[in-house]
């Protein structure tokens, strides 16, 4: 494989680790957990109860996000894939989506990849042992972050792929495209890609995610939310939409740890898709 990526792909990649400054990892772990002895700053902190403040059902939805991840990594699992590329990783997260894995594919292979210096180094230090590897890259650079990937996983056999509320921090709908484009291009037939995304569509409460954004951006990171138009496009030719797009409450039925209440609808789409 070689790099080439687009012209209009940033040069530069890593978020540097700066304890003085916020980034959107340590935000989002914030508010999620929602309790002290995380791995937050002040300023991490500041930034995140700032958002709550505009759009407090934010943590539920956070935590939906992730329960819905740990199903869809589950059902990947057990549909026999057994190497995963989680692509914007976050801060490793109880219970680890690797573990969840790991109990129907005991010798699973999982990439954790970020841009943000601070979830690499974090990633390193998780208790992951064999077959959990960490790779710094940025997804606007896909064939860059592909050719670190290949190191620790095969791609010639069917992978999952995992984007969990990454894809709303690629604003320009072109970019995100071509982003995809790349990995549809790489991935083998039988592979799968989960995908999580903001949304302003889906939810009780648009004006509140609409606030809740405009503050996010001021005090985090840009951030864009699109409708489930704007993201079906994503996975026509090609690939197959096994479940979505729809909301993360709804798919793959929730178990019973389900924190929200139906009519609470979160703001967050997700979707399965599988290369065909
Ligand atoms: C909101 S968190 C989501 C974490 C986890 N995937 C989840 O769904 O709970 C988004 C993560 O994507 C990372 N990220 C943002 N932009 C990125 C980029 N261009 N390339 C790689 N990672 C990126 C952030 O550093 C952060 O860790």
């Amino acid at each position: 494989m070689t790099t080439g990526d687009a012209s209009q792909a940033p040069d530069s990649i890593l978020v540097p680790f700066d304890p003085t400054r916020t980034s959107i990892a340590p935000v989002y772990d914030w508010i999620r957990a929602g309790t002290p002895g995380k791995d937050a700053f002040r300023v991490d902190r500041d930034a995140g109860d700032a958002v709550l403040k505009e759009a407090p059902w934010l943590r539920e939805v956070l935590r939906e996000n992730w329960l819905f991840l740990e199903r869809a990594v589950d059902l990947l699992a057990a549909l026999g894939i057994d190497q995963f590329v989680d692509v914007g990783a976050g801060m490793p997260t109880k219970p680890y989506l690797y573990e969840i894995a790991r109990t129907k594919q005991p010798d699973m292979r999982w990439v954790a990849v970020d841009n943000d210096e601070r979830v690499v180094i974090n990633w390193r230090a998780a208790p992951g042992g064999d077959g959990v590897f960490t790779v710094a890259a940025d997804v606007r650079l896909p064939l860059d972050l592909l050719e670190k990937v290949v190191k620790h996983i095969d791609l010639s056999k069917p992978t999952g792929f995992v984007f969990g509320a990454l894809f709303h921090f690629v604003h320009d709908p072109k970019e995100l495209y071509r982003i995809v484009a790349t990995f549809k291009r790489v991935a083998a037939v039988g592979s799968y890609f989960v995908v999580t995304h903001a949304t302003q569509q889906t939810g009780r409460d648009p004006a509140g995610a609409e606030a809740g954004a405009q503050r996010y951006r001021e005090k985090v990171a840009d951030i864009t939310l699109r409708e489930e138009a704007e993201l079906e496009p994503l996975f026509g030719a090609g690939c197959q939409l096994t479940h979505g797009w729809g909301r993360t409450i709804d798919l793959l039925q929730p178990n019973s740890g389900g924190v929200w209440h139906d009519q609470e609808a979160p703001h967050a789409l997700a979707a399965i898709a599988k290369m065909i």
